[in-house]
C-alpha cells in the first residue's frame, strides 16, 4: 500500500451526508432519481461499454451504474470510500447475480488500480466531495488509471451560473429542490452548498484540460449540474 505524506488529504472524513450511516444509505438509494437502473443502462449504452472493456466507477454508491455496466460482461471496478455503501452495493450485485464487479474500499485519492489501464472511468455525483486542489489531484490519478484514448465521464453538481448571480442562483436551486420534493429537502442542499465543494464549470474544464483530457462534450444541463465526456489525449 502507498503511504501518503502527512499533508495528504484525509478523504475518509467525508463532508456533508454521512454515507457510513446505514439508514442514510437506505434513504439515498430510495431517493435516487438520477441513478436509476434505467438511466444507468442508458448511460452504459451511450458510452458504448461492452464485454471487451474494463470500467472503473469512482464513488460507486449503491452500485446502480456498476451493475448495469457489469450486465454487458465488462470487467467492472467499483470504488467507494464508504464501507456501508460498498456492502449495500455488493448485496445488490449478488441479488441480481453479477459476478464481474470487484469492490474496493478506497477513494479518488487512494485507490490504486492494479489491473491494466482501464477503457472507462466514470464518476457521478461524488467529486464535489473534494476541495478544488484535490479535485485536480483526482483528475491526474484518473488519467493515470486510463489507457490512452480511454474515456472519462464526469457528472456532478457543478455551477454554470454567472458568479455575480451566485446568491439568486443558489437560492433558486434550493427552492426548486424543496418544491419538487423527490425525497431531498432544502436542508440537504443548503448543507451541500455550505459544506461540500461543488465549483464552477470553468474551473473543472481548466483542470480536465491540464490533466491531459480532451473535453469531447460538456453539457450544462441546469445552472447547478454538468456532465463532461472526455478522452485521455496524452
Ligand atoms: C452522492 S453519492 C453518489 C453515488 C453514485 N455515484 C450515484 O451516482 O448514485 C456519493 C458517493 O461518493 C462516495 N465518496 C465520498 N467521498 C469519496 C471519495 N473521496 N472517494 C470515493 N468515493 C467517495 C460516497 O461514499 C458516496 O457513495
Amino acid at each position: 500500500m502507498t503511504s501518503f505524506p502527512a499533508w495528504y488529504y484525509d478523504e475518509s472524513k467525508m463532508a456533508g451526508v454521512d454515507f457510513e450511516d446505514a439508514a442514510q444509505v437506505e434513504v439515498y438509494d430510495r431517493n435516487q432519481t438520477s441513478s436509476t437502473p434505467e438511466k444507468e443502462q442508458a448511460l452504459v449504452t451511450r458510452l458504448g461499454i461492452t464485454a471487451e472493456h474494463s470500467v472503473i466507477d469512482l464513488g460507486a454508491g449503491t452500485g446502480n451504474f456498476a451493475i448495469q455496466a457489469a450486465f454487458t460482461g465488462a470487467c467492472v471496478h467499483a470504488v467507494d470510500i464508504s464501507q456501508t455503501m460498498l456492502t449495500y452495493a455488493q448485496r445488490k450485485a449478488q441479488k441480481v447475480g453479477t459476478t464481474n464487479i470487484k469492490f474496493y474500499h478506497a477513494g479518488f485519492l487512494s485507490y490504486e488500480h492494479q489491473d491494466k489501464q482501464a477503457d472507462f472511468v466514470v464518476t457521478k455525483n461524488a467529486l464535489h466531495i473534494l476541495p478544488d486542489f484535490w479535485k485536480m489531484t483526482a483528475f491526474l490519478r484518473i488519467a493515470a488509471m486510463l489507457k490512452l484514448k480511454g474515456v472519462f465521464y464526469l457528472r456532478d453538481a457543478i455551477y454554470s451560473f454567472p458568479p455575480t448571480d451566485y446568491e439568486a442562483s443558489i437560492n433558486q436551486w434550493i427552492r426548486q429542490v424543496a418544491t419538487e420534493g423527490e425525497g431531498w429537502t432544502a436542508r440537504d442542499f443548503e448543507m451541500h452548498v455550505r459544506e461540500e465543494h461543488s465549483t464552477y464549470g470553468w474551473i473543472i474544464e481548466g483542470m480536465l484540460t491540464r490533466a491531459g483530457f480532451e473535453i469531447v462534450e460538456a453539457n450544462y444541463n441546469a445552472p447547478t449540474y454538468a456532465e463532461y465526456l472526455c478522452i485521455k489525449s496524452r
